[in-house]
């Protein structure tokens, strides 16, 4: 198995450990007041109303989006439902997601997902790793991507215990309160892991013999929830909860926010923070991801809607 394949596990594995809930828990009453901030151009995507959790965009502009998550308390607006993976093309005009069909022999009426990465392979085959929790277990499900059909080719269900084996996996997690998003630099020279409870970042420099050093931490003072690269410039962005009591105890009269951050210049000695946009839940709750492509931009969140901006 290749490192990078390790790497993408591991990441599928933080969303296995199930520490985000406790993490939350403990963490509930932070909470900060959030003013309205949105890029010039954002609109809500039609036909993804019950979740959107994690977002993996190809270097192609292939964005999927995992929808429909069913997740010991928290909210979910259709718990009756199958879960879905969407697909978006970035490059397109008008973007619109639409949901792949999944081949036969894999249990589409469980199918409950949660984070996911994309792994290329050298004969340049798309896969897609899947954190799922069938009836409420927990499963990561490979899958092939088949790019003219818009289909996922099931190929096999990995289980828990083979994710806790990799010796990496076990450096990487020490000293963690509450790992939960991580992503891997543009150069593959670093990995970034989010503390949610922590309400950080983690700067990691990998070695070549797979070591990995803590560089710095970088405070975040909001509960941070997965992070992705901007494939261009190497930014961090984070998907965010500027409340995490309105998130566990779900009103819909006041309802939990979104907040997405932006870190430029991670390595540098002041690397710069803002918040590129934020909302009070009247238009998106609960954002747990912000992913971006060529000047455009994808908010997903635990179990609302989902937001496209241009920047
Ligand atoms: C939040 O929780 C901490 C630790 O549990 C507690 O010390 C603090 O008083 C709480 N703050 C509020 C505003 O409830
Ligand atoms: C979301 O869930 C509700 C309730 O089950 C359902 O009526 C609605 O069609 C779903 N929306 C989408 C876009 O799947
Ligand atoms: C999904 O599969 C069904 C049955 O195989 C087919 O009728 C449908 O056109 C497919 N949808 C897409 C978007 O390819
Ligand atoms: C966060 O994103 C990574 C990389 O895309 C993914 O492996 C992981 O499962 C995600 N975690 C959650 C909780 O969605
Ligand atoms: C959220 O913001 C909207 C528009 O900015 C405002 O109309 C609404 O009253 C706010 N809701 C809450 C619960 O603060």
């Amino acid at each position: 198995m290749g490192k990078l394949m390790v790497l993408t596990l591991f990441g599928a594995g933080l969303a296995l450990i199930g520490e985000r809930l406790v993490a939350l828990r403990q963490r509930t009453n932070a909470s900060r007041e959030v003013e309205p901030v949105e890029p010039q151009s954002c609109h809500l995507i039609e036909g993804l109303e019950n979740g959107s959790e994690d977002i993996d965009i190809l270097p192609s502009g292939l964005a999927f989006i995992s929808s429909g998550l069913k997740y010991p308390g928290m909210p979910s607006f259709a718990p009756d439902e199958p879960g879905q993976i969407f697909l978006m093309d970035l490059n397109e005009q008008n973007p619109r997601a639409q949901a792949l069909n999944i081949s036969d022999g894999f249990d589409k009426a469980s199918f409950n997902p949660h984070g996911i990465s994309t792994f290329i392979d050298e004969d340049h085959t798309v896969y897609l790793y899947v954190v799922n929790h069938p009836h409420m277990k927990s499963t990561v499900e490979k899958f092939k991507f088949e790019e003219q059909q818009r289909s996922l080719v099931h190929l096999k269900t990995i289980k828990h215990e083979l994710l806790k084996s990799p010796t990496e996996v076990k450096v990487v997690a020490e000293g963690f309160s509450s790992a939960n998003g991580i992503t891997v630099s543009l150069d593959k020279k670093y990995i970034y892991a989010a503390d949610v409870a922590a309400q950080n970042i983690h700067v990691l420099k990998k070695h070549e013999n797979w070591d990995l050093t803590q560089v710095k931490v970088i405070h975040l003072g909001i509960l941070v929830d997965n992070l992705t690269e901007d494939p261009d410039t190497g930014d961090i962005w984070a998907g965010c909860h500027p409340n995490g009591m309105k998130l566990l105890i779900y009103n819909p009269e006041d309802p939990p926010g979104s907040e997405v951050l932006r870190i430029q210049n991670v390595l540098s000695e002041k690397p710069k923070i803002s918040t590129e946009y934020a909302n009070n839940g009247s238009v998106l709750q609960g954002s747990s991801v912000a992913s971006v492509y060529h000047g455009k931009l994808l908010i997903g969140t635990v179990f609302h809607k989902a937001l496209y901006c241009l920047l």
